[in-house]
């Protein structure tokens, strides 16, 4: 076993941390305030590569593996976490959705601009009822003769304002359940696709969530993902690979927690002396050492999973769950050992915490991972 990285993955680590400091970190707490979604960040991450990255170099993708990806995701949702999601979602639900389970032509025509970042992707599951329980899909997509007609709302998408390209789940034959569902291509702009208001968000601020509503939209039939009743399997499947990057994006927001907080607690001095001296500050450093190594080991190895082509579904979900759990809990602590400029917006923790709440929340919470874990050791 080799705990090392490679020269290629330290290069491209080091990147992404030049990148996050020069490119990211000047405006992240504006934007934030004001809700400013990242689109000049987001041009520039498209040039770097950063947008498809995992994509085969024949679509214009990267063809990086899921460790370059971890990598990149760690070192940009240390500084913007906001921006780092809108990488998780196109890299990781929609161009490997598409490069996946897409047709050449789908591939033609909607992964080449999605993987060079001259196009942007959202991926729409959740529902007002259908969060969790993904298989009560309440949007319909009525085949009618070379089209399907699609009818419903789609809730807290990200990238569902700046989207062009939106990959959308749909029940397409009640009867059958989750075998009667299907994932479309749905393209911004299309007669009867609206766009709900900007939801006003407690954390990633910068990333711009929408509710979605299709009033008969007529999306043609060669825009269906795989075979008839494919759909739920691929937002499985394609949440499975999601669930790694937001693990990622969950352990740099803990391991640029903790990087902010050592620093202060060198330059704070109480009591006659540096507060990194007092052990109720050093152990709390190590505490938080401790956890984000253990949770970096965990989502390298949900990496080198996917990577070696084994099945993912638990590592994935084991990695989310508790790089999660750590930046929850990391967060809080750095906000801790600022004192009271924790509490302030310029020394950038207070927005690290709301920021790690999500990764508890979306592509599954915390309880649907460990649904998603207890089924597996069934099979043990
Ligand atoms: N791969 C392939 N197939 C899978 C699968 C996987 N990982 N997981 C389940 N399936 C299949 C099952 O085999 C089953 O198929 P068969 O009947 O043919 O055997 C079918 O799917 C239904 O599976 P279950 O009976 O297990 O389904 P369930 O209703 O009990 O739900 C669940 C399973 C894991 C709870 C699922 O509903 C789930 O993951 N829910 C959470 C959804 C989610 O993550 N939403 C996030 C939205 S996206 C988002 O947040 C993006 C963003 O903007 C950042």
């Amino acid at each position: 076993m080799d705990f090392k990285l490679s020269e290629e993955h330290l290069m491209i680590r080091d990147a992404a941390r030049e990148f996050a400091k020069s490119e990211l970190l000047p405006g992240v707490i504006e934007r934030d305030n004001l809700q400013q979604f990242p689109a000049e960040q987001v041009k520039k991450m498209g040039e770097m590569g950063f947008l498809g990255m995992m994509v085969d170099p024949e679509y214009g993708g990267g063809g990086m593996d899921t460790l370059s990806y971890v990598l990149v995701m760690e070192e940009l949702s240390k500084i913007d976490a906001s921006s780092s999601v809108i990488v998780s979602v196109n890299n990781s639900l929609v161009c490997y959705g598409l490069q996946a389970y897409g047709n050449e032509a789908q591939k033609d025509k909607y992964l080449r601009p999605l993987a060079t970042g001259a196009a942007l992707g959202a991926f729409c599951l959740s529902e007002p009822e259908a969060g969790s329980d993904a298989t009560s899909q309440k949007t319909t997509a009525i085949e009618h003769g070379d089209h399907y007609v699609l009818n419903g709302t789609k809730n807290w998408i990200t990238n569902g304002g700046s989207a062009d390209y939106y990959i959308v789940i749909a029940q397409t034959d009640k009867d059958k359940g989750h075998r009667g569902i299907n994932a479309f291509i749905v393209e911004k702009g299309m007669d009867g696709f609206s766009i709900g208001p900007k939801e006003d968000k407690l954390g990633i601020r910068g990333s711009d969530t929408h509710s979605l509503m299709f009033h008969n939209v007529k999306v043609p039939k060669e825009n269906r993902i795989g075979e008839d009743g494919f759909g739920f399997k691929f937002a499985m499947k394609t949440l499975s690979g999601g669930r790694i990057g937001i693990a990622a994006q969950a352990l740099g927001i803990a391991s640029g927690a903790y990087e902010l907080a050592r620093d202060y607690s060198k330059i704070r001095s109480a009591f006659g002396k540096e507060i990194y001296k007092h052990q109720a500050i050093s152990f709390k450093l190590a505490d938080m050492y401790t956890q984000i190594e253990a949770a970096r080991h965990l989502v390298f190895k949900a990496a080198w999973e996917k990577d070696q082509g084994m099945n993912y579904d638990r590592s994935s979900a084991v990695a989310k769950l508790y790089a999660s759990q750590v930046a929850m809990d990391t967060t809080i602590e750095a906000v801790q050992i600022h004192g009271g400029n924790g509490f302030v917006k310029e020394y950038h923790v207070e927005r690290l915490m709301r920021d790690a709440k999500i990764t508890q929340i979306y592509e599954g919470t915390s309880e649907i991972q460990k649904i998603v874990i207890s089924r597996a050791l069934l099979d043990d």
